[in-house]
């Protein structure tokens, strides 16, 4: 079993790296192998709406989005973690998921995902519902943890000081773990994910 984490911020080693570093550490722990990939700091366009992923499976810019795109279906659960940019998430991390969710969502559906943010002091909830809002399109269970999952400082050591935003970021690990236990046990018994009705799409006029 595999989770993979998404480092949204411009910087590699910064509070958003320090949450997802316990997270990590946390599903070692349980026997979850871990993978933090860093994106913040890449030239990452956002979606022209070409439709040219609907013909070739692939975005038309070859960046991170292929590329973690093409690890996706090696992993069981994912984790996206943002700093929180004017209450939201980070410009980057919003281009990449709009086009990682937009090419490649199947290699996502049924497997568990969760959000995780990091401010300075304000503006956690919305960014975090930036996240989320990804999952719950594409039924995806969300793990949550013993708080919403957020820590505050602006440099690592600030992170690490606050105890109870690690202690979420723990508890979060572990019910990811646990999660993921239960589905690849659920499999083992005959319980699989839901086969989809073809998709119906209709808009606000007929
Ligand atoms: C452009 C920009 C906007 C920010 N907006 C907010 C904000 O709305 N609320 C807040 O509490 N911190 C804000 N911050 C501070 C970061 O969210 C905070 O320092 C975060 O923990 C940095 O995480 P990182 O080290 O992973 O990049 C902002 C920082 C930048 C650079």
């Amino acid at each position: 079993m595999k989770v993979l984490l998404v480092n949204g911020s411009p910087r590699e080693k910064g509070c958003t790296y320090t949450a997802l570093s316990e997270i990590k550490n946390e599903l070692e722990r349980d026997g979850v192998e871990a993978e933090i990939i860093h994106i913040g700091n890449e030239d990452i366009r956002g979606c022209i709406a070409c439709g040219s992923c609907g013909k070739t499976g692939r975005c038309v810019f070859n960046d991170a989005v292929n590329r973690v795109g093409a690890k996706l279906a090696e992993a069981d659960g994912y984790i996206f973690g943002s700093p929180v940019y004017y209450a939201g998430i980070a410009g980057q991390l919003k281009s990449f998921m709009d086009r990682l969710f937009y090419v490649y969502k199947a290699s996502m559906q049924y497997k568990p995902a969760a959000a995780v943010v990091s401010a300075r002091r304000g503006g956690c909830l919305s960014a975090f519902d930036d996240i989320n809002r990804f999952f719950t399109i594409n039924c995806m269970p969300i793990v949550s943890s013993q708080y919403w999952n957020q820590v505050h400082g602006t440099k690592p050591e600030d992170v690490l000081k606050d105890e109870e935003g690690m202690q979420i970021m723990r508890t979060l690990g572990q019910n990811m773990a646990w999660l993921l236990k239960c589905i690849e046990l659920g499999k083992q018994n005959g319980v699989s994910a839901p086969v989809p009705e073809p998709a119906v799409r209709t808009n606000f006029i007929r």
